[in-house]
């Protein structure tokens, strides 16, 4: 029997990379909170058809990666290949949309079925963020103002905006008929892969990487060229927030996108240093979204962060992972000890809900119950011998410092762990 094995393009995540995640999540939820976004949790399946409507039929994502199959009951569904279509359906569905402008997050597995390589997976994970009723630059702004403080708190340099506009929806059509004329006229100069996509999807033609259509590419026309003035206006007042926010950024013309539903507003976040695969955060706005399934007309803007690429980036430049180590580690000698050991870690974290604290568990003489506290990682021991238990006290013994130990009442303990632990983190502050 053949040894079993995940799915390729599927990884499972070890504990030695826990921290690299959780650092992540902390992060992203902190900083997201900072700027009034709230979570949302969606499902992982949906409607085919959701996707068909939102993404659309003639994108890479529907047309050949979706993982579609039939349940028991035999509805076409589909994995999530991404979250923005589940999270615009279940703001329409809750009424979420209406009279209100919500401003939302949600994170966790998306599923493409590509072919997989460094940095592109079939079962990866993101981090996604919508904002609705709001049709000004000034939001779009924000949110790339977010994830530039994003990239502070994690300590990344290096990142690239991209930005661009498609203009409006109408004027995103009528350069389709532009681009398409142009393209059919330099036909043979292109590849077989860009001849599909010019009947089917021609915006994405301006994407390829093949080097024999460069030439081509940089004479077609460009799509900011033929924008109207309100889009125009619109992204003049994109370029000012960003100027005003000391937000760097380069206009690439052909940033086009791979799904159907953006309109004006598009952009990326790149880095030279993972390979191929270079954005590690893309959005933009959707102003027709909302609509196209049935609601009021509604504009919305948002984006996507790709947590296995800024995971990696974060190993590359040392990221300073948060510890989840406890903070203290309780031990304990004799039964009545042992039984108000337990008592008093009730206590304590009563008295400091942001405490790690782990109790020595089972026996053990004080030397292998130090030896564990030291491999827990925590800061300080505290000990609670026959002796102490018996006075009503309690140590603290250093292990990371020459301080030396002290012995203190055991309801006096709490305040000073509070003084002398790194607690509160969140309260303190990353920057
Ligand atoms: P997307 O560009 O398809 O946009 O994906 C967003 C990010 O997910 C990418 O920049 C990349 O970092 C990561 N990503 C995409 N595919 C893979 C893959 N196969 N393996 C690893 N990482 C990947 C969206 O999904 C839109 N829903 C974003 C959005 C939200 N636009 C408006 N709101």
């Amino acid at each position: 029997m053949r040894p079993l094995q995940s799915v390729r393009g599927m990884h499972d995540v070890l504990p030695a990379q826990a921290a690299w995640w959780q650092t992540l999540d902390q992060h992203c939820s902190e900083v997201f909170a900072a700027y009034g976004y709230q979570r949302l949790r969606l499902p992982l399946i949906e409607h085919s058809a959701l996707f068909q409507r939102a993404v659309g039929e003639a994108t890479d994502i529907v047309e050949k990666e979706m993982y579609c199959f039939a349940d028991r009951g035999g509805g076409d569904l589909a994995l999530r290949p991404e979250g923005t279509a589940g999270c615009v359906r279940a703001g329409i569905e809750h009424g979420l949309l209406h009279n209100q402008t919500p401003r939302l997050w949600y994170c966790g597995p998306m599923f493409r079925y590509e072919r997989p390589q460094k940095g592109r997976y079939r079962q990866f994970h993101q981090f996604g963020v919508e904002a609705f009723g709001l049709p000004g630059p000034d939001i779009d702004a924000e949110q790339i103002a977010m994830c530039a403080r994003l990239w502070r708190r994690l300590g990344l340099s290096g990142l690239q905006l991209e930005i661009n506009s498609l203009g409006s929806i109408e004027e995103r059509a009528a350069y389709r008929g532009v681009l398409v004329d142009y393209l059919r006229r330099h036909a043979d100069a292109l590849d077989e892969d860009s001849r599909r996509r010019l009947e089917a999807n021609p915006l994405r033609v301006l994407d390829s990487k093949n080097p024999a259509l460069a030439d081509v590419l940089a004479d077609a026309p460009a799509l900011n060229a033929n924008l109207g003035p309100e889009s125009r206006a619109h992204f003049a007042g994109l370029r000012t927030r960003l100027d005003s926010l000391g937000i760097g950024y380069r206009i690439n013309p052909r940033l086009v996108r791979g799904l159907d539903y953006y309109s004006r507003t598009v952009f990326e976040w790149l880095t030279d240093q993972l390979g191929a695969q270079d954005a590690v955060c893309s959005g933009g706005r959707y102003d027709g979204l909302v609509e196209q399934l049935g609601a009021n007309p509604t504009p919305a803007v948002g984006f996507a962060l790709g947590v296995e690429r800024l995971i990696a980036l974060m190993q590359r430049q040392g990221t300073a992972l948060l510890s989840t180590a406890p903070h203290a580690y309780l031990i304990h000698r004799g039964e009545p000890a042992a039984a108000l050991a337990w008592r008093l870690a009730e206590d304590l974290r009563d008295a400091l809900p942001s405490l790690r604290l782990q109790v020595h568990a089972g026996d053990g003489s004080f030397k292998s119950q130090f030896k564990r506290a030291d491999r827990s990682g925590a800061q300080v021991a505290l000990v609670l011998g026959e002796e102490e238990a018996e006075r009503g006290q309690a140590q603290i013994k250093y292990l990371r410092t020459q301080s030396s130990a002290e012995t203190l009442p055991q309801r006096e303990l709490a305040v000073r762990l509070r003084q002398c632990l790194l607690i509160n983190q969140a309260e303190k502050g990353h920057e």
